[in-house]
């Protein structure tokens, strides 16, 4: 038997033992129904469906705004730990751990501006998606459901948002907090309640640092992740994005 015999009883034998076959549970893709197999049996491409409509690949539908706002999670949430390793959250000490982070720590100024500004742009992302899905009608009947659990993500965001505000503990976070939770404070019968969990105390102080501290990192990000995966989840089980000709049939 010449070379290439060998070469092709080799590879018969290893792609058809019983080790292979557990790693790789179909057969080479080239027909419909190994390509659904592959996406079926791979883990991270079991989180893409099998099949799309050519209308939801257009840019222009979407403009990928989910996506860019879970991109932008994502980012957070790395850069966010990385900053924890320098950040203490103490009256005294926070304003010039923020300092030390941004003058002495290798790279510490890329990342806390990229959290920062990503934080920023993941406000931004998840209002213009709202937007998107309110424009597109993609809110209606099978989607009520997501739209109300998109509400709940759009309101986490902000929460987020606001809780990392207080965090540097500069003029800016110290004054834009107090009005913030006098806001808070003004609302109809359960203002004074909210306004003194939120600061823990008469105005904002150490208890409000380490509240908003705990809630930033420790609450809001575990449940915001939930939340989303049940809205990825629903994304699917609605049949993919919402689409014109959904209607008419
Ligand atoms: C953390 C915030 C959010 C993330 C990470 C997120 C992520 C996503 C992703 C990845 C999609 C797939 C399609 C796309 O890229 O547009 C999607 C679809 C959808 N989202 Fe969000 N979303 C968020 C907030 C919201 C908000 C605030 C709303 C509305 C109140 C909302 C309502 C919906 C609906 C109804 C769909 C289905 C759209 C369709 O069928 O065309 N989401 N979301």
């Amino acid at each position: 038997m010449n070379s290439n015999g060998t070469l092709a009883k080799t590879t018969h034998f290893i792609t058809h033992s019983r080790v292979w076959k557990s790693f790789f549970r179909h057969a080479y893709p080239d027909n419909d129904l190994d390509r659904a197999l592959v996406m079926n049996t791979n883990f991270l491409l079991h989180l893409m469906p099998v099949k799309v409509s050519r209308h939801s690949l257009k840019a222009t539908y979407s403009f990928g705004l989910g996506v860019i706002s879970l991109f932008l999670f994502v980012e957070l949430v790395i850069t966010g730990m990385l900053l924890m390793f320098y950040y203490i959250p103490s009256i005294e000490r926070a304003y010039s751990s923020m300092l030390d982070l941004q003058f002495s720590v290798p790279l510490g100024l890329l990342f806390r501006n990229m959290h920062r500004w990503g934080a920023h742009a993941m406000v931004l992302a998840v209002a213009l998606h709202m937007v998107r899905v309110f424009y597109t009608g993609a809110y209606k009947p099978p989607r009520e459901f997501n739209w109300v659990i998109g509400v709940v993500l759009l309101l986490l965001t902000l929460g987020l948002s606001f809780t990392g505000y207080l965090l540097p503990w500069d003029q800016l976070s110290f004054w834009a907090i107090t009005v913030g939770t006098n806001i808070a404070g003004a609302a109809p019968l359960l203002g004074n309640q909210i306004r003194l969990f939120l600061l823990g105390g008469p105005e904002v102080g150490q208890a409000a640092l380490l509240r908003f501290y705990v809630l930033h990192i420790m609450v809001l990000p575990p449940v915001l992740l939930a939340i989303v995966s049940v809205h990825l989840w629903r994304v699917r089980k609605d049949g993919g994005l919402a689409r014109p000709e959904e209607g008419k049939s």
